[in-house]
This record gives structure tokens, C-alpha cells and sequence, in this order.
């Protein structure tokens, strides 16, 4: 069918079309909006899971749910490259500023509020350097002490309070949050504990792979209860279902029903797979009614294309030993599999591995379940990894 009007989205943050399976989290974030404008804040979400399970397309809609409630909105990525660091101090700069403009523009500037943006002119300052663009004068005194602890206490101090009159709020959005340095993430988890502790309504609302919990843990002991945690599995069957029918069925289009299992099963309940293979089934089917002949063509072109770019792009940043740690990972399959099973299966002491093993979570390609455990962040990625052998 024609490829201008294929529906299916695989990408990264790509909003899907249809958004399936979420309900019960965008339920809880409407929750989170709804306590906040009865001026009763709450727990911020964290949600974690594998690679291309859609966290970010749900960060995105809390987002745009945040948005439509008027709340001052702030978004940053966590960057694993040494210039990382510097690059989301940048961003956070830029991105405050940007919405304190439309503060400025809008309808809930009180005096407090005009005060605050002075607060935000100098966290700006302190972060990103005097260079930076915002037309109110900084506010001295506040947020410009140069140590990112203090000023962004201050800046929350000033901002989320005055906001509160107005019923809004003040979120920092943070996506591939077990990427921030240590100094930033550890800075968001203090202000908002004392956030919680005063009653102000400021959330850090973050995403990342599961690993992220312990991350924040290890961060601050008390993280485990600042945040309402919620892990973002694969899609169930009749969700699976839905994402690649509804869409089709907009369009006047109909999947035969063993061709739907077919699909739904390779998928394995994972948004990204649901959605290269819908692509490619849409390319390939030239009737209105997908059959199973096309759904076992679609399976082989969309994991051709996963071997193209969604693996490789980890599989590439790995060094030639680490590629010999996921191989013998990989007779596990995807299952967690003891670290000293793997380092038996190379034939060298576990000790030897460790600098290999600590590199991969580094990089996001693994992590540690639990104690003395690795899995793979990407799903799949065991057959993958027993397919270059081939
Ligand atoms: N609930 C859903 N239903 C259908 N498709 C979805 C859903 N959520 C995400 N997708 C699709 O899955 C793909 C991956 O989504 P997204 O980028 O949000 O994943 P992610 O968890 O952030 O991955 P990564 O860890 O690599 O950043 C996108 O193509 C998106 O359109
Ligand atoms: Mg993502």
C-alpha cells in the first residue's frame, strides 16, 4: 500500500497512532495535575524500562498533559558523552528561559511571579554563563551563588510557590535520566525532597532504563519515596493487537487474523518491534486486507531492518571485548544471567571482566538487575547477537 499514507511510526519519542496500553500511567499523571490545582502536590512519576518500550513517547504526553494545565515546563536529556555535563547545564538554561518568556507573555504574572523570573535570569546566569538572552533584571541575592545545589533551591524557592497561587506548577521533565552527572542529578533529588517537605508544587518527572530506580537510590537514600515508580513494560496481547489494528482500520484497512498473531508474537509486546513490522506489513500488502503471506514477508524486511538500526546502534558503540561479553551473555537469551556464569563461559576470572561489564552499563547497552546479575536494555538483542555469528 502506499508507503505516503503508512501510519506506523518506529522511532525514537515518535508519537505512535495509536497510543495503547498506558491508560493506568496517564490516569496517574492526570492525578498528579488535578492534586495540583487543589493545591495538594504529590509524588512526581518515574518511569523505567527496556529501549523502545515508549517511554518517551509517555514523557512526552505527561508533557503535553502538563502543558494544557498551564505548568511552567522545563525539558532535559541525561548525555553519557564527556561534554554531556555541560551540554544539559546549556539546555536546562535555555529551556527555563524559554518558558519564562511565555510566563512573562501570559496571564498568571503576579508580583511574585515577575520576581521569580529575576530568579530565573540569574540560575540562568550561574548555569549556562552571562551570555545568555532574558530580558528582566537578575535577581541578586538569589540563585547566583555559582554552587547548582543552592541556586536551584533558590530558583524553586522563588518559582514553584509563586506559581502555586495561579494553581500551576513547576516540572522539570528528564529523559535518559540515569545519564545526568551526579552533581545535577543529586541537586534534583535534594530540592525536590525539600519541595515535598514544604508543600511546593515542583516534580521532576523522569524516564530512563530500569536500571534507574537504584541509580536514584544510590543517589540519595530517600529517593526511594520521593517518586511514584512505574515500569514501563511490553505491550500485553490484546494491546498489541490494538496498536497495529486500530490504526490500519482508521484507514479503511483489515489484518487477517493469523496474520495479526503472526506479528503481535514476533513483536514480543515491544512498541518499537510493533511498529517496524506494521510499517513494513504496509509497504508490502497491496490489498486492503493484509494476509499472512504478507505478514511473513513483513517479518523478515522489518528484522532486517532492526539488524540495519536499532541494534547496531548499540551493538557499534560496544569495543571488540565487550562484543564477546554480550555473546556470552547471549547464550542466556534475554534473560539476567549471573556475571560469573558469563566470565565462566569466556574461561577467564570474573575480575578480568569487570572493566568490559562496567563499560556496557555505561553505555546503556546492559545493566544490573540485581546483585551479582546483567541483562540487556534492548530487547531482542540476544538473538541479534547470535545472528552476527552467522
Ligand atoms: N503505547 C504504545 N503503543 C504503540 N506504539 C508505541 C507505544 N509507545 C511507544 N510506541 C512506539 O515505540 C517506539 C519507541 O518509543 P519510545 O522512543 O518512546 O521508546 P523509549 O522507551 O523511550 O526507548 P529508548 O529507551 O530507546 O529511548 C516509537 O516508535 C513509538 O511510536
Ligand atoms: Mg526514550
Amino acid at each position: 500500500m502506499e508507503s505516503a499514507l503508512n501510519p506506523f511510526s518506529p522511532g525514537s519519542g515518535l508519537r505512535p497512532p495509536a497510543l495503547v496500553g498506558r491508560q493506568a500511567e496517564i490516569d496517574a499523571f492526570d492525578l498528579l495535575v488535578a492534586r495540583t490545582r487543589g493545591q495538594r502536590p504529590s509524588r512526581g512519576l518515574v518511569l523505567h524500562g527496556l529501549r523502545g518500550v515508549g517511554k518517551t513517547v509517555l514523557l512526552n504526553s505527561f508533557r503535553d498533559q502538563a502543558e494544557r494545565a498551564d505548568w511552567f515546563i522545563v525539558e532535559i536529556e541525561g548525555r553519557t558523552e564527556a561534554s554531556g555535563r555541560e551540554a544539559v547545564r546549556q539546555r536546562l538554561a535555555r529551556s527555563l528561559v524559554l518558558s519564562a518568556r511565555k510566563l512573562q507573555r501570559g496571564k498568571l504574572v503576579s508580583g511574585a511571579v515577575s520576581s521569580a523570573l529575576g530568579t530565573v535570569k540569574s540560575f540562568g546566569i550561574s548555569l549556562a554563563g552571562p551570555t545568555l538572552q532574558f530580558d528582566v533584571p537578575a535577581a541578586t541575592g538569589r540563585a547566583d551563588s555559582g554552587r547548582l545545589d543552592v541556586d536551584l533551591e533558590e530558583l524553586v524557592e522563588d518559582l514553584a510557590p509563586a506559581l502555586s497561587k495561579a494553581a500551576s506548577a513547576f516540572a522539570i521533565f528528564v529523559d535518559e535520566m540515569q545519564d545526568l552527572d551526579p552533581e545535577l542529578l543529586s541537586a534534583l533529588l535534594a530540592v525536590q525532597h525539600r519541595a515535598g517537605q514544604r508543600g511546593w508544587p515542583f516534580y521532576v518527572i523522569g524516564a530512563g532504563l530500569p536500571s534507574l530506580p537504584a541509580t536514584l537510590s544510590a543517589s540519595k537514600s530517600y529517593a526511594e519515596r520521593l517518586y511514584n515508580y512505574r515500569a514501563i513494560a511490553a505491550l500485553d496481547e490484546e494491546a498489541s493487537i490494538a496498536a497495529l489494528s486500530r490504526p490500519a482500520e482508521e484507514r479503511g484497512v483489515r489484518f487477517d487474523q493469523q496474520a495479526l498473531s503472526m506479528i503481535v508474537s514476533a513483536a514480543g509486546g515491544y512498541p518499537y518491534f510493533l511498529q517496524t513490522y506494521g510499517q513494513a506489513v504496509w509497504d508490502i500488502a497491496s490489498d486492503r486486507l493484509i494476509t499472512e503471506a504478507d505478514a511473513a514477508d513483513a517479518i523478515v524486511a522489518g528484522t532486517a531492518e532492526l539488524d540495519m538500526g536499532f541494534f547496531p546502534a548499540r551493538w557499534e558503540r560496544a569495543t571488540r571485548s565487550e562484543r564477546d561479553y554480550l555473546r556470552a551473555m547471549s547464550e542466556s537469551g534475554d534473560a539476567p544471567v549471573r556475571s560469573a556464569v558469563v566470565a565462566e563461559r569466556m574461561g577467564v576470572p570474573p575480575s578480568r571482566l569487570s572493566p568490559s561489564r562496567q563499560s556496557l552499563i555505561e553505555k546503556g547497552i546492559i545493566y544490573s538487575p540485581d546483585r551479582g546479575l546483567v541483562a540487556f536494555t534492548v530487547p531482542h538483542m540476544a538473538q541479534f547477537v547470535l545472528r552476527q555469528r552467522e
